[in-house]
């Protein structure tokens, strides 16, 4: 084993300390992962990253790649990626920096254009954060990135990362709300019907379910173990982490591990012809959207 490939997997069991159990197993470590360099950055503010890419070597060519460290945000890595030399607005790729599997540091493998654990060797599609190859079950999430080439240079160009993007199709937080038109999504109108995605501005998956009692539940859908998205099995009428089984009840309570802690749970109400999800109801996330 060569010094830097030592190097990553000690970081790989350090790194935001989600990874110190795993396992590295004989004969299903990949070979192809390069070590990302690891870099500390400023907070967010604003849920928005700026870096100067002229200051990180590793972004200048094309196939780069960075796993940067935000302040106050270290067990959230992420990796950036350069996946063309051209300076346009989608010179870049930002992703959560651990896979899915069991939260090692990921990688990207420029030959392929895929991003990499060094693991166990689950891959993932650098643009939809999809899963390519087992045994990860779960997508790797993807945020915001856009470059800026003007000031001065491409070289010296600013690269501005959205850790509360969302999907374009889902609406946005606003005024500390989300609000979901019946005519759109027709799906709460039916109990036991259900939507979710992203909202920009809160940047974590949303899980709004219409229950039996014509009343609504709205769960953060990130699961409290290592991250991965929950799923409502709606037949069984309840929610489970396709990562490692942890199962949750409809508001959010959790009844089978390993996750030890129970989602975030929004207040959410039908108001005439649309159901409001109450973001600011939940003090660890705040008014972000004002
Ligand atoms: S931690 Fe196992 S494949 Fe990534
Ligand atoms: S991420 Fe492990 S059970 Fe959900």
């Amino acid at each position: 084993m060569n010094s830097s490939r030592r190097d990553f997997l000690k970081t790989a069991v350090t790194l935001g300390g989600t990874a110190a159990a795993v396992p590295i197993l004989p004969g299903c470590v990949s070979r192809r992962v390069h070590p990302p360099p690891v870099t500390d950055v400023d907070a967010p503010v604003a849920g928005l990253i700026n870096l100067t890419v002229g200051l990180y070597p590793a972004l200048t060519h094309a196939g780069g790649a960075l796993t940067i460290r935000p302040a106050g945000l270290e067990s959230h890595p992420l990796l950036v990626v350069r996946v063309k030399e051209a300076a346009t607005p989608d010179t870049f790729r930002a992703l959560s920096g651990l896979c899915t599997h069991a939260g090692c540091p990921v990688g990207f493998v420029p030959e392929d254009n895929e991003v990499e654990c060094p693991c166990h060797g689950s891959r993932f599609n650098f643009e939809t954060g999809a899963v390519l190859f087992p045994p990860a079950k779960s997508g790797i999430k993807i945020y915001g990135a856009v470059y800026d080439a003007t000031p001065a240079s491409a070289t010296f160009g600013l690269l501005a990362i959205n850790l509360l993007s969302g999907d374009a199709s889902f609406p946005a937080l606003k005024d500390g709300q989300v609000v979901f038109p019946l005519g759109m999504f027709a799906q709460l109108g039916s109990p036991g019907g259900s939507v979710m995605g992203v909202s920009g501005g809160l940047g974590k998956p949303l899980l709004v379910i219409a229950l039996a009692d014509g009343t609504y539940s709205a769960v953060d859908a990130t699961c409290t173990h290592l991250g991965c998205v929950v799923e409502h099995i709606g037949v069984r009428g309840d929610l489970e982490c396709p990562c490692h089984g942890s199962k949750y009840t409809l508001d959010g309570t959790v009844t089978q591990g390993p996750a030890q802690r129970s989602l975030t749970l929004y207040r959410a109400t039908r108001q005439g012809d649309a159901v409001i999800v109450d973001v600011c109801g939940d003090a660890s996330v705040g008014c972000r959207g004002k």
